[in-house]
């Protein structure tokens, strides 16, 4: 009996102390996080610069493409296996459908730094194209599907994934949404987040709206 209120006491006591220590943690919790936002955003710089000159080609502009068909697709993968894996086909450890030695190529002239740069870079372009896509889909889900009278899955698979692309690169793509829907008149403004949301959704993407 005494035995339970003493150890309940004692609970309380290191729940107190504790709680009294996590208060004066979190200043500094707060500047650590502030440096770590900033070396982010450097790490993220230098890894666009990377990945556009020596990935997009075979991963696709966003990483969403299986390289040479083969590979998986990275921007599903996790920051730390993103920058294990790079290291792995630099010392020849990796080899997962027979093409290892051709990313070894790749990276065998990166540095750790670099490699900490593209897995920052290509996770987090990952997040931005998921938020931009769901801003997509919900500004068609409110504003135009119902004039359009088109599923918003429907709606985005009317193309495959390069030919949503060959509309952004030849400045077509409003104009082939209302192709599309003609009795609706898309905002200029919306067009990143329809886009994003057409692309992700595309016929040959294997995503599927939840609606
Ligand atoms: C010439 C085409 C090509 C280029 C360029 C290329 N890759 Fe790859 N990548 C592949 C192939 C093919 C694989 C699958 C390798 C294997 O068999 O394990 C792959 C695999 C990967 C994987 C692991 C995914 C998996 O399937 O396990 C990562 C991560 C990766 N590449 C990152 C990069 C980065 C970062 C760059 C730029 C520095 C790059 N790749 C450049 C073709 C390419």
């Amino acid at each position: 009996m005494y035995m339970k209120y003493y150890m309940f006491n004692l609970s309380m006591l290191l729940l107190f102390v504790g709680c009294g220590s996590s208060v004066n943690r979190n200043d500094t919790e707060i500047s650590s996080q502030e440096t770590a936002n900033k070396n982010r955003q450097v790490f993220y710089a230098q890894g666009e610069a990377i990945f556009k000159d020596k990935c997009k080609a075979c991963h696709g502009n966003y990483a969403e493409k299986k390289a040479l068909g083969k590979s998986d697709v990275i921007a599903k993968m996790k920051e730390t296996d993103l920058i294990e894996a790079m290291h792995d086909y630099k010392s020849d450890t990796r080899n997962n459908y027979g093409m290892g030695g051709l990313m070894k190529g790749q990276v065998s002239t990166l540095s750790n730094e670099e490699f900490t740069s593209l897995g920052v870079y290509i996770y987090d372009l990952n997040k931005e194209r998921l938020t931009l896509a769901g801003k997509g889909h919900k500004l068609y889900a409110i504003k135009y599907e119902e004039s359009c009278g088109m599923s918003s899955n429907d709606f985005a698979s009317q193309k495959s994934q390069s030919e949503w692309t060959k509309t952004n690169d030849t400045g077509t793509f409003i104009d082939e949404l209302k192709e599309i829907c003609p009795n609706v008149t898309f905002k200029k403004s919306y067009e990143q987040y329809l886009y994003a949301f057409v692309y992700r959704y595309a016929s040959d993407s294997g995503n599927i709206v939840s609606e």
